[in-house]
């Protein structure tokens, strides 16, 4: 039986965080689909298709799709049996938990959480593009095409 799992987000942009979840549930699972939301009501810094971009050229092995709608639509259309979360610590555990419940309830799929390698614990998508926006030092915590990405963004 083949086993996919769903690894959801708005990876706006992957950071090595994003990566070190995805290359770890690619060792555990068959296939693991990265399911980069389409949200009408936020303004990403990056566009869909750049999002798709960095994640399938970052993470060899994963399909990459975008949703629109409740995920576990997503999950359905895409026979995924799980859907995997990074964890950080308790205040994501928190949110998290929440999600993971509702989804559940909706179509009783179950969610697994992974806790992130220690380095990355501080490491957020929404920190990561502050502090680049500012003018700090961020090239440890995302990959090299991010990093170019997000400085062409803000500088250029
Ligand atoms: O990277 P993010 O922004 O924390 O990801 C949040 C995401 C996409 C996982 C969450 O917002 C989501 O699942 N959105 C899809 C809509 C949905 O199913 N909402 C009900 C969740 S219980």
């Amino acid at each position: 039986m083949t086993v996919t799992a769903l690894c959801p987000g708005s990876f706006d942009p992957a950071t090595n965080g994003h990566v070190d979840i995805l290359s770890r549930c690619l060792s555990m699972y068959d296939r693991v689909i990265a399911a980069v939301v389409v949200n009408p009501s936020k303004t990403p810094l990056f566009s869909l298709e750049e999002r798709i971009a960095f994640l399938t050229e970052l993470v060899p092995g994963l399909e990459v799709r975008s949703f629109s709608g409740l995920l576990v639509d997503a999950a359905s259309d895409w026979d995924a049996s799980v859907i995997v979360k990074g964890l950080r610590g308790s205040a994501d555990f928190e949110y998290e938990q929440q999600m993971a419940h509702m989804n559940r309830h909706l179509t009783g799929i179950d969610t697994v959480f992974l806790p992130s390698s220690p380095e990355m614990m501080f490491v957020s998508s929404s920190l990561v593009k502050e502090v680049s926006a500012l003018g700090g030092d961020v090239s440890a915590l995302v990959p090299g095409t991010v990093h170019d990405a997000m400085k062409e963004r803000h500088v250029g």
